[in-house]
């Protein structure tokens, strides 16, 4: 039975046989012994192995190990005279099980920028960096299901097939069966596509149980070629029925702290090595904002702000105006100093299912900003008054029989919900430091950009 590297550094079975199935990383020989650096994905840290001419492929094969071979290796663990490992396993057997010609291999010991790294994404999960995004990813996945179903949230699964474009910004991809002018091009009998968010549909779900939340993949066909922009990303939406923005705003920032402190947790040494090789003060900067209260201002107050600013700006700051990635940067990273909640924006820049407040001019909307990314969560209280929310949709051009359904659930048993979206790369871009969004997703896709 195999055992993982990571289970061997933690639990260092000194003395007892263990298999270990990875990937060579390094060999170096001396005299007549070989040390192999191997690693297998289940932790950063590499184990060594020390092979001699005992094993009968020493000449034919060890020898000739080369970087990102394939191996299965038996042998006993021991303590290491080494200096930086505590323990190494003295090879008894080792197979290897597919080689890797050093002559096309692309991963070599140096390290390679990201930019050449995504054009092999096949083979990128190999190297430290994006091996240890690869775990860290997993872990908040994990502790997302993990905060919300602590506190008696539960999942639903909205569709990734819908006929409802939530955002009403006309970013849906199409889905069609690509037969075009026969009966089969509408195969749900009216124009579908790819969800932009879970949202309308979790919406039925909080008016039904309460507390829900989705988390799935969302995908938009907007033209962003930018670090924080992904066709397919993958958002955290809660939403609350009987809650208001204020609700809001404080289940978000206690999710956020709570991810941050379970990646630390967790992922110890991942987040160690972002620190030193991604962004240094890293851990320092997200510690601080497990520990401090986000700051907290209205859209009306930030335009203030940004009038008042110092700093020239690319984009126009006036109210009414929608705030631009510059200007959110600069709010949370020069002016605060840390995440910063927005609050009550001009109703014409934000979608028709936000409440409209009692000036009539603003809505209940919050976005949550971080240094370094600017939005990381958008999120409101929803219109809940029939009459109200009718208005907004014909406004916004939007054919009220199609979103009869929406509708309803402000006929029957309508109640104040309010509800959020995170988007999950944006948050392991703040928790690993990483500058572009493309390195915090398996498979990035953008305009132009899908290759396997
Ligand atoms: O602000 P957005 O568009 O809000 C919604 O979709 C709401 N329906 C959410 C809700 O209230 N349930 O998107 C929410 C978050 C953004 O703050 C951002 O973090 C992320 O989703 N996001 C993207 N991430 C990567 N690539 C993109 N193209 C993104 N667009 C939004
Ligand atoms: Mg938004």
């Amino acid at each position: 039975m195999k055992t993982r590297i990571k289970n061997i550094l933690r639990e260092k079975p000194l003395g007892e046989t263990v298999i270990i199935c990875g990937w060579v990383r390094t060999r170096r020989d001396t005299g007549g012994f070989s040390f192999i650096e191997v690693s297998d994905g289940s932790c950063l840290a590499n184990l060594q192995i020390i092979a001699d001419d005992r094993l009968d492929n020493y000449q034919s094969e060890i020898k000739q190990l080369s970087t990102g071979a394939s191996v299965i290796i038996e042998g006993e663990l021991k303590a290491s005279p080494a200096k930086g490992q505590e323990v190494e396993v003295h090879a008894t057997k080792i197979a290897v099980v597919g080689k890797a010609d050093p002559e096309t291999y692309p991963l070599q010991k140096k390290r390679h920028s990201f930019e050449f790294l995504r054009e092999i994404s096949h083979l990128r999960p190999r190297t430290n960096a994006l091996g240890a995004v690869g775990r860290v990813r997993s872990r908040l996945s994990y502790a997302v299901h993990q905060f919300f179903q602590e506190r008696g949230f539960v999942q639903v699964h909205t569709p990734i097939i819908t006929t409802s474009d939530c955002e009403g910004a006309g970013e849906m991809f199409q889905v069609t069966t690509g037969k075009a002018g026969g009966k089969e091009e509408h195969f749900f009998g009216r124009p579908a596509g790819l969800t932009v968010s879970g949202q309308l549909q979790a919406e039925v779900y909080a008016l039904a149980l309460g507390d829900v939340y989705t988390f799935g993949p969302t995908f938009r066909a907007e033209k962003s070629n930018t670090s924080r922009h992904l066709a397919e990303f993958w958002m955290i939406e809660p939403e609350m029925a009987f809650c208001d923005l204020q609700g809001n705003m404080q289940i978000a920032e206690e999710m956020l702290k709570y991810l941050l402190a379970d990646a630390m947790t967790h992922c110890p040494e991942d987040m160690e090595l972002f620190d030193k090789f991604i962004e240094k003060g890293l851990l320092q900067k997200l510690q601080g904002v497990t520990e401090q209260e986000f700051a907290h201002i209205t859209y009306t107050e930030a335009v203030d702000r940004l009038k008042k600013a110092k700093k020239q700006f690319e984009f126009p700051v006036e109210w009414g105006l929608d705030l631009q990635s510059e200007h959110e940067r600069y709010l949370t990273e020069e002016v605060f100093k840390r995440p910063l909640t927005v609050t009550d924006y001009p109703a014409t820049i934000k979608p028709f299912y936000m409440r409209v407040s009692d000036d009539g001019k603003t809505v209940a909307a919050m976005d949550i900003l971080v240094p370094g990314i600017g939005e990381i969560v958008g999120g409101s209280q929803r219109e809940e008054r029939y009459d109200v929310l009718a208005a907004r949709m014909s406004g916004a051009g939007i054919t009220l029989a199609d979103y009869q359904w929406y509708l309803d659930l402000r006929l029957y048993g309508s109640v104040p919900h309010a509800g959020f979206g995170l988007g999950f790369e944006r948050l392991i871009q703040f928790v690993t430091g990483m500058t572009n969004i493309r390195e915090a997703i398996a498979f990035p896709r953008t305009p132009g950009f899908a290759p396997c």
